[in-house]
């Protein structure tokens, strides 16, 4: 897309350059993806409020819930099972204008569960000043690899705040990848030299929404304003794919070989030549920092880094784009837990999850 962006004639304005590669984007996806073939649940078949259920607003069909924050409490839901492997999946529609220091975070862990060793995949979206865009960022952690931040950060084709978008996480013993619709927009092969940095144990999906003035806009110059509330962030098509097991059996009592294989060879498991070329174009145009180019962070890349070098010579050392634009960087990483070890205690109380500072 850059080639024939920068072939085209000097005389053309601006403004339709900018149009240009979502024309061209929307022309390859409309024509190579249809939607993957999902099987969605209500609320009630797979999850249970974690906190604020005054804060939770369950659709009559109960085929939507919108998670509210107010000056009270943000809210949060979660899976009622655990998965050993699986895809979580929801269309997601983030509040609009107003949401300088707002987090709605989807995403898995086991936190409640293993408190010093836990897993993690993130989804999370980080709310903007009026006529700023939201932004997000995809982080991974395996077995409480907590000192190994695996954050990329990226913009978005389209506004999150006016319509649905489907948003997916698969992870299978073998690979991550991570969804916006149909477009893998990042993969994590499994290696050996990952180790238990690879999430390997039974998680939780989350799906939560919640005050982060501290970090998530402008490095939290711009906090959340309560004269806009409620923030309202809408959840439905819900997809929960894979073996539902208990995480503390001793002798695990499941035998997810089978459902395993299933979600292996899901048409969602299999990035297609055309989804490659996607996710390409995605990650050159809207990814604005990786672990994989912040040298400063990491001199060597960590084990799963794929160094595609159209996609590094964008980046600093400091793996943020050269072509500067005026986002600042900060994160502390809380999360709420349910509390003890027993998934049937939907009444949970909030506990702040792992804490840590994030370093971008
Ligand atoms: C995960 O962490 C635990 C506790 O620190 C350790 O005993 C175990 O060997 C680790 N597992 C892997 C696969 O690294
Ligand atoms: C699990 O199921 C698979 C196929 O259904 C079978 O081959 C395997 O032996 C089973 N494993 C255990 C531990 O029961």
């Amino acid at each position: 897309m850059d080639r024939l962006g920068s072939s085209l004639p000097q005389t053309v304005s601006p403004i339709s350059l900018l149009f240009l590669p979502l024309l061209l984007f929307i022309i390859t996806t409309t024509k190579i993806t249809t939607a993957f073939n999902l099987s969605t649940i209500t609320f009630e078949q797979g999850y249970s409020p974690l906190f604020s259920d005054f804060n939770i607003k369950r659709s009559p069909d109960d085929k939507n819930v919108r998670l509210l924050l107010n000056r009270f409490s943000g809210s949060g839901f979660i899976s009622s099972s655990y998965y050993h492997y699986g895809f979580f999946s929801a269309k997601i529609k983030l509040p609009s204008d107003n949401t300088a220091g707002i987090v709605v975070a989807f995403y898995t862990s086991n936190v409640d569960i293993f408190e010093k060793n836990h897993d993690e995949l993130d989804i999370e979206f980080l709310g903007n000043i009026k006529g700023k865009p939201w932004r997000f960022q995809t982080n991974m952690y395996g077995n409480g690899s907590l000192s190994h931040g695996r954050e990329e950060r990226y913009r978005l084709w389209f506004d999150p705040s006016k319509e649905f978008h489907r948003y997916s996480i698969l992870w299978t013993p073998n690979n991550i990848v991570f969804y916006v619709d149909d477009v893998p927009i990042r993969e994590v092969a499994r290696s050996q030299a990952m180790g238990g940095d690879y999430p390997s144990k039974p998680m939780s999906l989350y799906a939560t929404i919640w005050d982060a003035s501290t970090w998530a806009t402008n490095g939290g110059k711009d906090k959340v304003d309560y004269k806009f509330e409620p923030f309202a962030s809408e959840f439905g098509d819900l997809v929960l794919e894979g073996c539902a097991v208990d995480p503390i059996e001793q002798v695990p009592s499941t035998n997810c070989t089978d459902r395993t294989a299933k979600l292996v060879a899901a048409e969602y498991a299999a990035i297609t030549p055309e989804q490659r070329k996607a996710m390409r174009w995605f990650r050159e145009k809207y990814m604005y920092y990786s672990h994989c180019y912040d040298s400063l962070r990491y001199a060597v890349p960590l084990p799963e880094c794929v160094v595609i070098p159209s996609e590094q010579e964008l980046f600093k050392d400091s793996g943020r784009l050269k072509a500067a634009q005026k986002i600042k960087f900060g994160g502390s990483h809380h999360k709420h837990r349910r509390s003890g070890s027993s998934r049937r205690k939907s009444r949970a109380k909030v506990a702040s999850g792992s804490n840590q500072q994030a370093a971008v």
